[in-house]
């Protein structure tokens, strides 16, 4: 007999509770993808990563936890956000706003021809998105550096000028959240991003562009945080 999803999920040490399960196969009869085939990429701070099959090709599942998540500090972000300032401070609404967040960034991100995962959809804690990768995922730019780390980092600053023009900030970008595919930048894990309207957009925009210009220093590359800073202020913003 076939095991049950919430079966499959724990021998991967995944306990999901009955909801998010439901949710999952919501999901899957929607955007036409196969939930038992998934398997385990990543267990993140607040989410569990999966890979599942779609058709002839892989996705990628992003489960929200709703029980071990800090909320509280998901809530304190978000409600700069000027497109979520109604959210209550309340678990579920939070982190369902999380993951809708991550979804509309996306989205918008990629329509300013920005590279990122396509979003397929989301469903109250659940994210499908592309799998960025070719029979593999993708590696994070931290654990595969490309072998020309100077025209990798000018590409990142691409990006983020590009981000930044469609009206956005990361606001957690560091080579965790950079994968390397074929020698160019994706950038991921869009959560936390925020329109460059909002009141801490600045702050969220300085600690993206440190973490990115410390990570290429180390490896060489002669990266001025003021300078990259300016060229990517100096792109403009479009109000979201
Ligand atoms: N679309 C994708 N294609 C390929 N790999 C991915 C994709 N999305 C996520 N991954 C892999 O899963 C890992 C975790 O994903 P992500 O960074 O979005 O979540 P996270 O760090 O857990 O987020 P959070 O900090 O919000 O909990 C990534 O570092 C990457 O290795
Ligand atoms: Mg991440």
């Amino acid at each position: 007999m076939r095991r049950t999803l919430s079966e499959r999920f724990k021998t991967y040490g995944n306990v999901f509770d009955h909801f998010t399960v439901r949710t999952v196969i919501e999901l899957s009869s929607k955007l036409d993808f196969d939930a038992y085939s998934l398997s385990p990429l990543f267990i993140g701070k607040e989410s569990n990563v999966f890979l599942c099959e779609r058709k002839d090709d892989l996705m990628v599942l992003k489960l929200y936890r709703l029980e071990s998540c800090d909320f509280n500090r998901m809530y304190d972000y978000i409600r700069c956000d000027p497109r979520f300032t109604s959210l209550k401070r309340q678990r579920r609404k939070v982190i369902f706003a999380w993951a809708q967040r991550e979804y509309r960034n996306l989205h918008k991100a990629r329509e300013g021809g920005v590279r990122v995962p396509t979003p397929y959809a989301f469903l109250n804690n659940v994210l499908a998105m592309e799998m960025v990768g070719d029979e593999d995922p993708a590696s994070k730019v931290k654990d595969n550096p490309p072998a020309d780390m100077g025209a990798f980092f000018r590409l990142v600053v691409e990006q983020m000028k590009l981000l930044h023009k469609a009206g956005l900030v990361h606001g957690d970008l560091s080579p965790f959240n950079i994968l390397n595919h074929r020698d160019a930048p994706v950038l991921i894990d869009f959560s936390q991003a925020t329109p460059t309207d909002a009141p801490n957009s600045m702050e969220l925009l300085t600690r993206d562009v440190r973490n990115v210009c410390k990570y290429f220093v180390k490896s060489g590359v002669p990266a001025d945080q003021e300078q990259v800073k300016a060229e990517i202020i100096a792109m403009g913003k479009k109000p979201l």
